[in-house]
């Protein structure tokens, strides 16, 4: 799925760059470009960044247990 119109960004490129240890929409601008033009991706972008940190934190949780 398209998150970024404007920069073409997709959600895996999104979960990508959270695996490789963006934190913050400011580390999706800087990496990606995303929300760097009309911005009205932000939301949808800070959503899947977080989906994959707290799928991230999850499964560091089951291999904890
Ligand atoms: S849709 Fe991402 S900056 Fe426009």
């Amino acid at each position: 799925m398209v998150v970024c119109i404007c920069n073409a960004v997709s959600d895996r490129e999104i979960r990508q760059a959270a695996a490789l240890g963006a934190q913050t929409l400011q580390d999706l601008k800087d990496g990606l470009g995303v929300a760097t033009c009309c911005g009205r991706c932000a939301s949808c972008a800070c959503q899947v960044l977080e989906q994959e940190q707290a799928c991230a934190l999850a499964a560091s949780q089951l291999q904890a247990a």
